[in-house]
């Protein structure tokens, strides 16, 4: 079951100074996601990234084509709200998401807006805050927490309203390495037990590692799409796109280059450890 599908989106900003002149910032893009699925877009500065994240959450309207979540026609004004509950959004800058005063009051705020009863938000509450591991510290003011905490907390935020998507844009980018992992484990975690979709938008290749599927984008246009091992097996594209691959990916492609009988696409260390293992047996 697809939980968003865009077909052929054209999306042109007009530029502030001329009125004729327009951006053309998403070129034709069509793609599926399926329910349940953890795919990562990646792309150079200015590829459209942002621009496709905030059609999905219909905060941008398309010039042309169409974006279906969960069925829903995202220029169907009726359906705005379905449409935000249904695939919820976390920025990049934590410290803009942060509503209120105290940790669980801020979890809380979404099911307020959408008037879920009282009672029923405080167990929606208890629960976000155990899914992103953050249940200590719902008394606490958000403002004293680490850039990882506060994320987490805007996670728990989103998950409160029961979305069954979640689409993140950068949400690690002004986070130290700790509060990455925390940030990106929490992601998986939510994907696995909750079956809650994934869009995860990331200049960290190493955060694109354990995705379903990967779509590159390039200019405003879908350039690649395929699982991790597909995407970071074409090392000369992905870098002919402004990208870079994984450390490790880089280090085996270096080595196959060298002349040694090494598989495309390692993702791990331990994958390339056997692939040197193997060689050996091989000798
Ligand atoms: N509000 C706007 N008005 C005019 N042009 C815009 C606007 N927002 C984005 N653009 C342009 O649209 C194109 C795509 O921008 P977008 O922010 O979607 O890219 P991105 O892939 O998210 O980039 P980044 O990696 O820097 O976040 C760029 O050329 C950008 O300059
Ligand atoms: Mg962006």
């Amino acid at each position: 079951m697809e939980i968003i599908n865009i077909k052929n989106l054209i999306h042109e900003y007009r530029t502030a100074d001329e009125e004729t002149e327009t951006v053309r910032a998403i070129d034709g893009v069509s793609l599926d996601v399926e329910q349940g699925q953890f795919i990562v877009i990646l792309g150079h500065n200015g590829s459209g990234k942002s621009s496709l994240a905030k059609h999905i959450n219909a905060l941008l309207m398309p010039t042309d084509g169409t974006i279906w979540v969960d069925d829903m026609d995202t220029r169907d004004g009726k359906l705005l709200w379905d449409i935000r509950q249904t695939a919820g959004m976390v920025f990049q800058n934590p410290d803009n998401q942060i509503v209120a005063t105290m940790v669980e009051e801020d979890v809380a705020f979404g099911p307020e807006n959408m008037s879920v009863p009282t009672g029923e938000i405080w167990k929606r509450v208890e629960k976000a805050l155990g899914a992103v591991g953050m249940t200590k510290f719902r008394h606490k003011s958000p403002l004293k927490l680490s850039g990882g905490q506060k994320q987490r907390v805007a996670i728990a935020g989103i998950i409160a309203m029961e979305p069954k998507c979640i689409i993140l844009d950068e949400p690690t980018a002004m986070l130290d390495p700790v509060g990455r992992r925390e940030v990106i484990k929490t992601l998986h975690q939510l994907n696995k037990e909750k079956g809650i979709t994934i869009v995860l938008i990331t200049h960290y290749m190493n955060e694109a590692i354990k995705a379903d599927k990967i779509f590159v984008m390039d200019k405003g246009k879908l350039a690649m799409q395929g699982t991790p091992k597909e995407i970071f097996s074409r090392v000369d594209e992905i870098k002919g796109y402004g990208l870079e691959v994984p450390q490790v990916t880089e280090l085996g492609y270096m080595l196959k280059k060298s002349g040694l009988d090494i598989e495309d696409g390692i993702l791990t260390v331990d994958q390339l450890l056997e692939q040197i293992n193997k060689m050996e047996r091989d000798n």
